[in-house]
């Protein structure tokens, strides 16, 4: 099994103020919506650090999670009541092991794009198997690659600017290097903070591997999961060349 990437300290604490702006407008309802309306046990395959789990679990649903870094594990943990800890734990999703099985495991924003190889991808579907009840549902997505932005590197672009309630002002940076033949693309952010006219400057540099949709297809016809639906994104939308991402719904 190769070494996966986890997420560093700083990414996980900028990560709620980053996020709940750039991407609870695009998944929050779809997958909220897709939690209240199940009866029994929701795990969340790479909860992070509970963007949608926080507001599941005040909503008193019977959810779990795991997530690969530890980082993302512990500010979660800072959002919930210690007599929830048991809920989550830092797990790779490529061998995990809980003694529960789940009416619904989702994967929400581009868990898999993190795992790289076949092998990987094949051994995450198996344990997602192992663990639903008989008809339970998985659930996740992964980006529909912009084949422009593939076609060559991208270099340095200023994608999010945030002032800090704390006082101070963070920039984040992204640089791109796609890699057509492992079907990874290479991404380094830089985390630019400034407070009081110092500058403080940190990089996470980690790769996401993108799918096609036939590969995709393909990939759960070699697991023991059926293929539902693919959707072209979180509002229903058919695929069609427009698709941003690709949301998947398999059932056990
Ligand atoms: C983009 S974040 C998504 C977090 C959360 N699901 C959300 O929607 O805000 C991806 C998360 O997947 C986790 N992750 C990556 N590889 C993983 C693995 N093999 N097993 C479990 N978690 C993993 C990362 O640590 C990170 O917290």
């Amino acid at each position: 099994m190769i070494e996966l990437y986890t997420y560093p300290d700083f990414v996980a604490k900028y990560y709620d103020l980053i996020y709940e702006e750039l991407r609870n407008p695009v998944d929050y309802n779809f997958y909220l919506k897709k939690i209240f309306e199940t009866n029994g046990s929701i795990l969340e395959i790479g909860v992070g650090t509970g963007r949608l789990f926080c507001d599941a679990l005040g909503k008193r649903k019977d959810i779990y999670g795991i997530d690969l870094s530890p980082a993302m594990i512990e500010r979660l943990k800072e959002k919930i009541s210690s007599k929830d800890y048991f809920r989550v734990k830092v797990q790779d999703s490529r061998n995990f092991q809980l003694n529960k099985k789940f009416d619904l495991i989702v994967a929400p924003f581009r868990v898999f794009s993190h795992l790289i190889t076949l092998d990987d991808q094949l051994s995450t579907l198996d344990r997602i198997n192992y663990h639903l009840v008989e008809g339970g549902e998985f659930i996740f997505d992964v980006f529909n690659p912009d084949l422009s932005l593939l076609a060559k590197p991208m270099d340095l672009n200023l994608d999010t600017e945030i002032d800090l309630k704390e006082g101070g002002y963070l920039k984040r940076y992204v640089t791109a290097k796609p890699d057509q033949i492992s079907q990874i693309n290479w991404l380094k952010m830089k985390y630019v903070l400034t407070k009081n006219s110092v500058v403080q400057e940190e990089t996470f540099e980690f790769p996401m591997r993108y799918y096609f949709r036939y590969e995709l297809e393909n990939l759960i016809a070699l697991s023991k999961l059926k293929l539902k639906k693919v959707l072209g994104g979180f509002n229903n939308e058919p695929l069609d060349n427009n698709t941003k991402d690709f949301v998947l719904i398999c059932e056990k």
